[in-house]
């Protein structure tokens, strides 16, 4: 229980669990697999593992680290840990910015999926047209009441989780979720390799396929790995502020980073050798999972209509997870003696609800779609910003705080717990990645991405 006001998770754990539950989201199950086939398969894979261990898990410890030493919130986190440096303080709050802005376009995608899960569950999607599927799509998610109302549900079981607190809230509905999230994706991933023709979708998945793999492929490389690992924003600077004083941020950083790059390569495995088996098209891009995913559910008979079922909720859960903990940082920011949890929850959900209600008016021919700013619809603008510039720019500053500023015998005696735990050579390796490694690849990543 490291915060001031006496909240953390009660076991490490519940903190493996949490933080897992907030890396494993839309990213792992909607997006890598798209992005994944769109790159190379195998090429691409590759190069993420790279990322994924060499600069996601390695900002994954030092935001543990500047969490649990600091005891703040991400904006009071900086200057506590150097206060003749205040200004690093714009620092914690660019990554709550950002947070706003994902949770915002999350709470769309999220809404959709709520959806889809509906409609699997009263057999709507069913009745659909094999051919109908991306004007249901498009005609769903361009109207006015119905994305909005499940975007309201889905943002209403998200704050009701914070206001229930950090441990009796996020540590107790991830330690349920996540369990149950592992075993329906394991069981869509049983189905989908036992399809005749499943074998096509798995050589499209991991075989290396260079020439798909271009600069564009590498920083989505970057952008998938930050996004999927919930690092660069302060969400889990705020989860290792509630981290336990025993905890071992090695391995903790470890398990939840096995964990959601296992998820991540688990959906592709669940979702091409269907797609390929009942004859898709694996490009499908974003709309892979609402438009193609249905139609491959519809042609398996009865039991596909439960398969549907049983991946929606799946991909809410997994959202929800991670929405909570972005609602969460931004809940933790706004709290002080005088607002209280649930008020502070209330307020940030209603604030965010605006924009998100504005992404989904934009989207696609929704009734804002005219609306645009530098030239873009204000969903596509989020989706640019949270998806690949703001998060590496977020990264790129906490890493050369963390290597540049940040006293090295702090950081050693928090990730040996005060000398009780070995870091050995483990610690020349990461101070060396953490300084050079990471804050180079980060800014020639960003650099070619912006001048892209
Ligand atoms: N990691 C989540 C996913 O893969 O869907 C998304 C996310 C959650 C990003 C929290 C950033 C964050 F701070």
């Amino acid at each position: 229980m490291a915060t001031k006001s006496g909240e953390g998770f009660s076991s490490s754990f519940g903190a493996i669990m949490a933080a897992a539950g907030s890396a494993v989201g839309l990213g792992n199950i909607w997006r890598f697999p798209y992005i994944c086939g769109k790159y190379g398969g195998g090429a691409f894979l590759l190069v993420y593992i790279c990322f994924v261990f060499f600069i996601g898990m390695i900002l994954m410890m030092s935001e543990f680290v500047i969490g649990r030493r600091s005891g703040e919130d991400p904006m009071k986190a900086y200057p506590k840990l150097r206060p003749d440096r205040p200004g690093w303080r714009f620092v914690g709050l660019a990554g709550l910015l950002t947070c706003f802005l994902i949770l915002a376009i999350y709470l769309v995608i999220s809404g959709w999926t709520l959806n889809y899960f509906w409609e699997s569950l009263t057999g709507t999607l069913a009745e659909i047209a094999d051919s109908d599927f991306g004007t249901h799509f498009n005609a769903f998610a361009s109207s006015a009441f119905r994305p909005v109302l499940f975007i309201a549900l889905f943002l209403a079981l998200t704050t009701l989780v914070i206001i229930g607190g950090v441990e009796k809230g996020i540590e107790r509905v991830s330690k349920l979720l996540m369990p149950i999230l592992v075993v329906l994706l394991l069981v869509l991933c049983v189905r989908s390799l036992t399809l005749d023709g499943a074998s096509a979708g798995i050589a499209y998945l991991f075989q290396p396929d260079f020439s798909k793999l271009t600069g564009e492929g590498i920083l989505a490389a970057l952008g998938q790995a930050l996004f999927s690992l919930s690092v660069g924003m302060g969400v889990m600077i705020v989860y290792g502020s509630y981290l336990p004083v025993d905890d071992n941020i090695l391995k903790t950083s470890v398990w939840i980073t096995v964990c959601d790059f296992a998820i991540a390569v688990l959906s592709g495995i669940a979702i091409f050798p269907a797609v390929f088996a009942c004859g898709q098209d694996p490009t499908g891009g974003p709309g892979l999972v609402y438009q193609v995913l249905p139609v491959v559910f519809n042609s398996l008979g009865g039991i596909g209509r439960i398969f549907s079922i049983v991946f929606f909720l799946l991909l809410s859960l997994a959202a929800l997870t991670s929405a909570i903990s972005l609602l969460e940082a931004l809940t933790q920011w706004l709290s002080n003696e005088k607002n209280g949890r649930t008020k502070s929850a209330v307020l940030m959900s209603l604030l965010v609800v605006v924009l998100a209600v504005a992404a989904s008016f934009s989207f696609g021919d929704g009734i804002w779609s005219s609306f645009k700013v530098g030239g873009m619809q204000l969903f596509d603008l989020l989706d640019k910003l949270t998806g690949t510039i703001l998060p590496p720019v977020c990264a790129l500053l906490t890493v050369l705080f963390f290597g540049w500023f940040m006293k090295k015998e702090d950081i050693i005696d928090e990730l040996s717990n005060h000398g009780t735990v070995k870091v050995g050579y483990f610690k020349v390796f990461y101070y060396f990645l953490v300084r050079f490694v990471a804050p180079a690849a980060l800014l020639i990543v960003l650099i070619s991405g912006l001048i892209n």
